[in-house]
């Protein structure tokens, strides 16, 4: 008993993961995408499987494979079918961790039919996505909530304002400046921002140790 809690510090936990991009639809062939790899979030969702934890991994469209066979892999395409797949899965989990990169704005019309070109100049009407995040951070009661936050300016300000508006208990900052780091590598630069608005930051490194190190202060932290 003793050896396995401590080689599986998370059994008997839910988590709930969100990796990868999401795609919104302009016409029958055409989206709105980023370059969202996946990486982070799977190797998250491989990581918490390997301690134990059953694990509901909520993927955008992404060509990583998951390592270990006992992941649940749910996978959706928009914001809005991430939304929804997130709150089905949200009120049973002890864990959430929201890594995709969702799209803050959809087209507002999807033609039905392939948009044929034209003279002139093209405008395209964009209308903000469900904050999946945040949603879940208004409805949260003992779920232990981690949220991230990519900036390019004024990263520990708009970080910690992150953490409270979401109302997280802990946001993990990439840094896009370092080398090293961002959405399609194998490696990142993180600091983390608990509730207590504690800041610690990491170096440079490979994003399955990144998931490590998220994994290791969620299970030191979800007691307490
Ligand atoms: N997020 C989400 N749903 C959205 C947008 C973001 O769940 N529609 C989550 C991301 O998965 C991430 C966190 O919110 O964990 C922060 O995402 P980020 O893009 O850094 O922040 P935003 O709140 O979208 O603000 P902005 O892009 O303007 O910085
Ligand atoms: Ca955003």
């Amino acid at each position: 008993e003793h050896d396995i809690a401590k080689k599986l510090p998370l059994r008997g936990k839910k988590i709930l993961i969100t990796a990868g991009p999401t795609y919104e639809a302009l016409d029958p062939v055409r989206f709105i995408g980023n370059h969202s790899s996946g990486k982070m979030g799977y190797a998250i969702a491989d990581e918490a499987a390997n301690m134990g934890a059953t694990v509901v991994l909520v993927s955008g469209p992404s060509h990583v494979a998951l390592q270990n066979p006992f992941v649940e892999k749910i996978s959706v395409t928009s914001a809005k079918e991430m939304y929804h797949a997130v709150h089905q899965h949200f009120e049973d989990c002890d864990v959430a961790v929201l890594s995709a990169a969702v799209a803050d704005y959809r087209p507002t019309m999807v033609a039905s039919e392939k948009i044929k070109k034209k003279e002139g100049e093209l405008t395209l009407q964009l209308e903000k996505t469900e904050d999946i995040l945040a949603s879940i951070g208004a409805i949260k009661h003992k779920q232990f909530l981690v949220g991230f936050a990519l900036e390019t300016q004024n990263e520990l300000e708009n970080a910690k304002n992150k953490l409270q508006k979401k109302n997280l208990d802990l946001i993990v900052l990439n840094s896009l400046k370092d080398k090293g780091a961002g959405f399609k590598g194998d490696t990142n630069k993180v600091t983390f921002i608990g509730k207590d608005n504690k800041v610690v930051p990491f170096e440079v490194k490979p994003k399955t140790e990144v998931a490590k190190d998220i994994l290791q202060y969620i299970t030191q932290h979800l007691h307490v």
